[in-house]
């Protein structure tokens, strides 16, 4: 079964199967044994060093296997516990009043979907709809979530202004073209939406710290913080994505009101502040991975 990329998402099947045989599943008709999902691996996915790598576009290079999965989860609790242990930092409670009655709402790169897990129950009466590349969301979802196959870089499968909340986080290893990606976002839009978009800025700076300082007290930090920038780079991705969404934003004329919220992350765990304490845990541990 294939989706219409231009149908209107209510349209969109519950349980969705791509040309290659991957499955989507969604809220409440989620797939069924005999329908088993065919990943890892796939004829869209790849092995390489023991990992497994999507391969529905040549851009996304991180991997798409369990280990990933459970970095993911933990990033999120990370950077829910810096947010005050909420999953939004911006006015989502106007764009999605009352619950969400009568609302829609898009992730962009939902990853594993947990962050729209959380935030359909917590908006238990908006329509959720999270969108990736590949199929690694978990299936214990709430009936107002669905997951549909979609590449942002290519735009996405739904009509102009679907939807009440656009939502991204943590794109930065898969957009090149953030002019088109923040105006993709844009389109999809209603007037007095609400467009929450979460990046990263590199290279993460020990704040307060100069760079000659920061190579003599933490060279290991240094090295790899280099390596990941120049990774990017050779790529050909932008190191200062967080920096180009709120750029891009302002570049259009009919998203009011941009503004940006910096959060420094804690690397390491030396707070004696105990929320930053734990993201600063939760970020050590994913640097380890
Ligand atoms: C670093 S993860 C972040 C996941 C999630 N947003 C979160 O914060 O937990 C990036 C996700 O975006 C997806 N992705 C990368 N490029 C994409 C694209 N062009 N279109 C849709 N999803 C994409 C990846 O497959 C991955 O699941």
């Amino acid at each position: 079964m294939t989706v219409d990329p231009h149908a209107p998402s209510k349209d969109v099947p519950s349980a969705l199967a791509d040309a290659d045989g991957i499955h989507y599943a969604s809220g409440p008709n989620a797939l069924d044994d005999n329908e088993t999902v065919a990943y890892p691996p796939s004829p869209s996915s790849y092995l390489d060093d023991g990992r497994i790598y999507q391969a529905a576009n040549d851009d996304y290079a991180l991997p798409a296997d369990d280990a990933e999965q459970a970095r993911l989860d933990n990033q999120h609790y990370g950077i829910k516990t810096i947010q005050g242990e909420k999953n939004y930092v911006a006015p989502v409670a106007e764009a999605l009043p009352n619950q969400g009655e009568g609302k829609r709402a898009i992730d962009i790169g939902t990853g594993t979907g947990i962050w729209i897990t959380e935030m359909a129950q917590e908006f238990p009466k908006a329509e959720w709809i999270g969108v990736d590349l590949v199929p690694v969301q978990r299936d214990d979802i709430p009936d107002n979530v669905q997951f549909v196959k979609d590449d942002i870089t290519k735009g996405l499968a739904f009509p102009d202004e679907s939807f009440d909340f656009v939502h991204g986080r943590f794109l930065l290893l898969g957009v090149r073209d953030w002019a088109f990606v923040i105006k993709e976002a844009t389109r999809i839009l209603r007037p007095g939406g609400l467009l929450l978009w979460v990046d990263i800025t590199l290279p993460w700076p020990i704040v307060g710290v100069s760079e000659d300082e920061a190579q003599r007290i933490a060279p290991g930090y240094t090295k790899m913080l280099k390596a990941v920038t120049q990774a990017t780079q050779s790529r050909g991705l932008e190191n200062a994505a967080g920096q180009k969404v709120i750029e891009h934003m302002n570049d259009i004329t009919s998203l009011e009101n941009a503004h940006q919220v910096q959060i420094n992350v804690p690397m390491w765990p030396w707070s004696e502040e105990p929320a930053m304490k734990k993201a600063g845990q939760v970020a050590y541990a994913i640097e380890q991975c």
